[in-house]
């Protein structure tokens, strides 16, 4: 394959998992290769505001797993299926201290996720964005402190689940949704819709 695709391919496979292999634990080394890559995205005036909480025991799993909320577009379905929840997590928080503006690094917030989905992709692992949750309670739960403000959940584990793209006009649904053998479709816009 092109060295130019190798990457494409791995931003194609890099998809948002709803169901993992669940008996695939995740190492804290493993979590600190990807914020190690999240470490060299790039930052707005370069001031590099995060700190990462890394959950990969069962108790802090159990603690965060239920703070979650997933597939917003298909609220018929309880996801993960059961035995199916990631197996990771990591928080991505702004310390307050090193810039308390949380408005200003909504963007790096996502550089830093997509980054460690990547490096994720790379290690084939797979893993989620999480935006859906209270930032109060998931700072009480874990015991923050009142600098540090979760910004963003990002799951992680051995995907365990067939995910489909596919291409739609620009008058057609842009919903996600599954088949009877639950198989994820995602539709994408062509090429040519977007580009102005
Ligand atoms: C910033 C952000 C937050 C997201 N939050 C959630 C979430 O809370 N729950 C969820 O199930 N999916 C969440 N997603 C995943 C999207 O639903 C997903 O990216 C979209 O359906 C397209 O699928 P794909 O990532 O496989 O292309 C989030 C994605 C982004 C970029």
């Amino acid at each position: 394959m092109e060295r130019n695709k190798l990457f494409k391919e791995l931003v194609k496979k890099s998809r948002s998992y709803r169901g993992y292999d669940e008996s695939r634990r995740i190492t804290r080394e493993e979590l600190l290769e990807l914020v190690d890559c999240a470490r060299f995205a790039p930052s707005s005036v370069n001031r590099q505001p995060f700190q990462y909480l890394l959950a990969y025991e069962q108790e802090d799993l159990d603690k965060i797993q239920p703070l979650t909320g997933w597939a917003r577009g298909l609220p018929q379905m309880k996801l993960p299926h059961p035995g199916k929840c990631p197996t990771a997590f990591i928080v991505i928080c702004q310390n307050t201290d090193w810039d308390p503006d949380l408005n200003r690094y909504l963007r790096d917030v996502g550089i830093a996720a997509q980054t460690m989905l990547l490096a994720a992709a790379e290690m084939d692992l797979g893993g989620i964005m999480i935006g859906n949750f209270s930032p109060k309670k998931l700072a009480e739960t874990m015991e923050l402190p009142e600098n540090i403000v979760p910004m963003l959940i990002v799951a992680f584990g051995k995907p365990d689940e067939k995910i489909v793209l596919t291409e739609v006009e620009p008058n057609e649904s842009l919903n996600y949704y599954r088949d009877d053998q639950d198989t994820h479709y995602v539709p994408k816009r062509k090429l040519k819709d977007i580009v102005l």
